[in-house]
């Protein structure tokens, strides 16, 4: 399962192009099986709040995070939300993309989520 939170839609345009099962984070979700974590970037360099409170409730099987965000931003925020998972959760970066991404980040997700949702290893 990937859950995922889109605010202008890039995230949510990913999520429907990787052929992966998916749901959006609303205020009461609970995963209580193996997820990937997709979420955008806010204000500057911060996790969204509806994700952030979806961590409180769900970090132990989140097994990695992946962020969209927008370079324009600078480099000490592109993408901080992921890095602000990682400190605060423990949770691996799967990868950092660039609004909607390109077909190598597709690939990389996917083969994330092969490896460790469904076969189970860690790395
Ligand atoms: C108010 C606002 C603040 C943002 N802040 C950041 C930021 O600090 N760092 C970053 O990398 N992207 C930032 N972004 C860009 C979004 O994270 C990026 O456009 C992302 O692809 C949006 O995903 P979504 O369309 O699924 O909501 C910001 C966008 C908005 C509208």
């Amino acid at each position: 399962m990937i859950a995922y939170s889109s605010r202008t839609g890039n995230v949510r345009y990913i999520v429907k192009q990787l052929g992966l099962p998916y749901i959006e984070i609303d205020d009461g979700l609970i995963l209580e099986q193996p997820f990937l974590l997709f979420t955008y970037t806010d204000g500057l360099g911060e996790v969204p709040k509806v994700v952030e409170s979806f961590l409180q409730r769900n970090s132990e099987f989140c097994k990695g995070v992946i962020a969209s965000g927008n370079s324009n931003f600078g480099h000490a925020y592109f993408c901080k939300s992921a890095d602000i998972i990682h400190r605060n959760f423990g949770i691996p970066i799967v990868r950092k993309i660039e609004l909607r991404g390109f077909q190598k980040d597709y690939d990389k997700i996917i083969q994330f989520y092969h490896e460790v949702i469904e076969k189970g290893i860690f790395v």
